[in-house]
């Protein structure tokens, strides 16, 4: 099957029959998040990968009672960092060195320019930049699980708050942004399944500028 057999296979899956994905395949599906690219490269945001079942109740109580968070096989979230601190921005840096093995002046002069003007820009700018880069890991996690052959829903109906709350992400200096169940559709209980893919036409997404 090609990329695009796939992602045509691919739906917010609305019911989940509780089968295990396999740790290989949840392995590949986070590592195509990680090799996701980020703005600078600083890839502002963690995953919490959850199996446990009672926290998975507790997710579904704040996640407008969306099954697929409790029949889910693996349930990711997505956190964003709160805001860019010189610590963080100055790890990934540093980082870039050691896996690089040397020093290189453009690059430092990236990194002044980065702390000269992120740390000291409002906290909720900061989280929602930080954000539009986590939904870009999430997009790859996605079309990833399809190449898997595993299903997924995309889900942002639930409480931030109360998320964090359960997590203590805001302790961590996170905040959560979107989850993504993984698991197996259960065809028999899903509305969703047989039901047309509808997209809008290429003429009313594109536009060619020659
Ligand atoms: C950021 C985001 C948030 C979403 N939140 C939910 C959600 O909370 N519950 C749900 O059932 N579907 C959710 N969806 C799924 C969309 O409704 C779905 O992707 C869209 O209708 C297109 O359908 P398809 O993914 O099946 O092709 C979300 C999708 C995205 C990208």
């Amino acid at each position: 099957m090609e990329l695009l057999d796939k992602l045509r296979w691919r739906y917010a899956a609305k019911a989940m029959n509780g089968e295990k994905v396999s740790q290989e395949k949840i392995d590949s599906i986070i590592e195509a998040a990680s090799l996701a690219p980020t703005s600078s490269g600083l890839q502002p945001f963690e995953i919490m990968v959850i199996t446990n079942q009672e926290i998975k109740e507790k997710i579904r109580a704040i996640g407008w009672n969306q099954s697929v968070i409790t029949d889910c096989s693996h349930l990711l979230v997505f956190a964003a960092w709160d805001t860019y601190t010189a610590e963080r921005i100055n790890k990934m840096f540093d980082l870039t060195n050691e896996v690089r093995g040397f020093k290189n002046e453009g690059w430092e002069n990236y990194r002044q320019m980065l702390l000269n003007n992120y740390p000291q820009k409002d906290a909720e700018v900061n989280f929602q930049h930080a954000a539009r880069q986590a939904y870009i890991a999430f997009s790859q996690a996605i079309a990833a699980a399809a190449f898997e052959g595993v299903d997924s829903t995309p889900i942002e109906g639930f409480d931030a708050d109360a998320l964090d709350e359960i997590l203590n992400l805001r302790e961590k200096g996170l905040r959560s942004c979107v989850i993504l169940p993984l698991g197996y559709r259960d065809a028999d209980k899903d509305w969703l399944v047989n039901l047309k893919k509808v997209r809008k036409s290429k003429e009313d997404l594109v536009t060619i500028i020659d």
